[in-house]
């Protein structure tokens, strides 16, 4: 059995350890906001938090993050939106929305440890896959939010 939190919840898998986070949010806990592209670590669709930091979900096996704290897209904000999220609605980001609550949670932790990133910072840590290419409004927004 694994346990760790899950966006403040203690949580007890009982799952095979190497289950990526990714499917043990989605399958066991209904945290459907976190989302499969590639399942191998390149698109961050699935990006999550795990102690603070931007992780990708579908490479994180359940047994190694005994202890943890896990916070995914349902829980980045616990009132109103977070900022990100604002600055989301704020320059109407998202067209299909698939990539989008990953990116989002990228952002969020980006902008946590450096609130006012350079356009390299963004290209270094922002890495995620848009099939939609809204890479301009995905930027514009950063500024927002760094606002
Ligand atoms: Fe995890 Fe693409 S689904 S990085």
């Amino acid at each position: 059995m694994t346990r760790f939190t899950v966006n403040g919840q203690p949580v007890h898998y009982r799952m095979d350890p190497e289950t990526p986070l990714l499917w043990a949010l989605r399958d066991a806990s209904n945290l459907t906001g976190t989302k499969y592209g590639c399942g191998a670590g390149l698109c961050g669709a699935c990006t999550v938090h795990l102690d603070g930091a931007a992780v990708r979900s579908c490479q994180v096996p359940i047994g190694s993050i005994e202890g943890s704290f896990v916070t995914t897209i349902e829980a980045l904000s616990r009132d109103r939106s977070h900022p990100v999220q604002q600055a989301w609605v704020a320059e109407s980001v998202p067209q299909c929305g698939y990539c989008q609550s990953g990116i989002i949670m990228a952002v969020a932790a980006m902008l946590e440890k450096n609130p006012n990133p350079s356009d390299a910072d963004i290209d270094a840590e922002i890495t995620n896959i848009c099939r939609c290419g809204t890479y301009p409004r995905i930027r514009r927004a950063i500024r927002h939010a760094a606002r």
